[in-house]
């Protein structure tokens, strides 16, 4: 089979943790199929993700969400020209589950596979509906594993300009929701929650905000609003003003760390991605400083927030676009610096 005579049509593939994600972008149609299915049922009476369920429920999902893609896009296999698929950072098991349907897919449709790293696909993910991407821009990734703030000047060139130096914010988001007895995945549990509360009902820190640098820390602040829940009355009413103080903390330092490197590398463009990108809050508060700075503001889609196979799917289209090469057969890693 020939993969250059035919437009270019992507199968992507996303296991890295608990979302099965399969999707197909075609050169000139744009996204044709995005499945998901979410082990949120699966993980949540143990009140966090368990590795060897995520991968075994990947096993279960990957090859019916394939074939539901392909129906979903109008095409067959013999369409497809490339499969990508995230090689990491991730659960190993999980990741193993896609890397090895995938390139067991593209050697058997004589294709080539593409590994993709998760990070630059959450970074990548709100740029599918631009036709023009405002290159120079600066990143802020914000996940479950991952909180960076990300010099862009083109598709693969990446420079990291801070990173948290212990919890991500998706991690400090979950863990304090299980402190104030929430459900898992706690990121939207307490952004729900902090609805009925006051956001200054607590003064809880911004922490590194008065160092130099664009650093994150977020642990210290989970310690901070248990110990304050400790104290407290424990009532609903309580506990809502913790949950919007403690999201008021998070979005204001993840602003003015936003702000600062702005001023400090003179960006006109700020772009928004990973799951705690759906925060509403946070949302409200950097639209707020793009119109004050003049700055474009970009999200993704709410559906692309969260781990999704269409942004490996266009992450794979866009390297194959500006030409780089793939970094060779790699299996998974379940670590990756996004910098390499
Ligand atoms: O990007 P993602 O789906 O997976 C990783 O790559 O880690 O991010 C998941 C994280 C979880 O920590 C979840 O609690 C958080 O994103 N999250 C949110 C919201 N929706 C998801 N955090 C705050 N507000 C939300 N609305
Ligand atoms: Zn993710």
């Amino acid at each position: 089979m020939n993969a250059k005579s035919k437009p270019i049509c992507v199968l992507g593939i996303e296991t890295s943790c608990d979302e099965t994600g399969i999707a197909i972008y075609h050169e000139e149609q744009g996204l044709i199929a995005n499945q998901l299915h979410s082990q949120i049922d699966l993980h949540a009476i143990h009140g966090g993700v368990v590795p060897e369920l995520a991968s075994r429920d990947h096993i279960r999902k990957i090859l019916p969400l394939t074939e539901q893609a392909l129906v979903e896009a109008n095409k067959a296999w013999e369409d497809l020209t490339h499969i990508a698929y995230t090689a990491g950072p991730g659960l190993v098991g999980a990741l193993l589950v896609g890397a090895s349907v995938g390139q067991s897919l593209a050697m058997s449709l004589g294709i080539p596979a593409i590994p993709v790293h998760h990070m630059e696909a959450h970074l990548l993910a709100p740029l599918l509906s631009e036709s023009q991407p405002p290159f120079p821009f600066l990143g802020l990734l914000v996940s479950g594993g991952h909180t960076l703030l990300v010099k862009v000047d083109a598709i693969g060139s990446y420079k990291i300009l801070g990173e948290s130096c212990d919890d991500a914010v998706g991690e400090a988001f979950d863990k304090t929701a299980k402190l104030l007895g929430l459900v898992y995945p706690g990121g939207p549990a307490i952004a729900k929650l902090a609805e009925q509360g006051n956001p200054t009902a607590y003064d809880f820190p911004r922490p590194m905000m008065n160092r130099p640098g664009l650093d994150f820390s977020f642990s210290g602040l989970k310690t901070f609003v248990l110990n304050t829940y400790e104290d407290s009355d424990k009532s609903d009413q309580t506990k809502a003003d913790i949950a919007a103080s403690f999201q008021e903390a998070v979005v204001d330092t993840l602003a003015k760390k936003c702000l600062r490197a702005v001023k400090e590398y003179d960006y006109k463009a700020l772009v928004i991605a990973g799951g705690v990108s759906a925060n509403k809050s946070l949302r409200e508060k950097l639209y707020d400083l793009g119109k004050v700075r003049g700055l474009e503001i970009l999200f993704p889609e709410f559906r692309l927030c969260t781990d999704n196979g269409a942004m490996i799917a266009f992450t794979g289209y866009k390297k194959l676009e500006n030409a780089i090469d793939p970094i060779g057969p790699i299996a998974v890693k379940a670590r990756w610096p996004m910098s390499d």
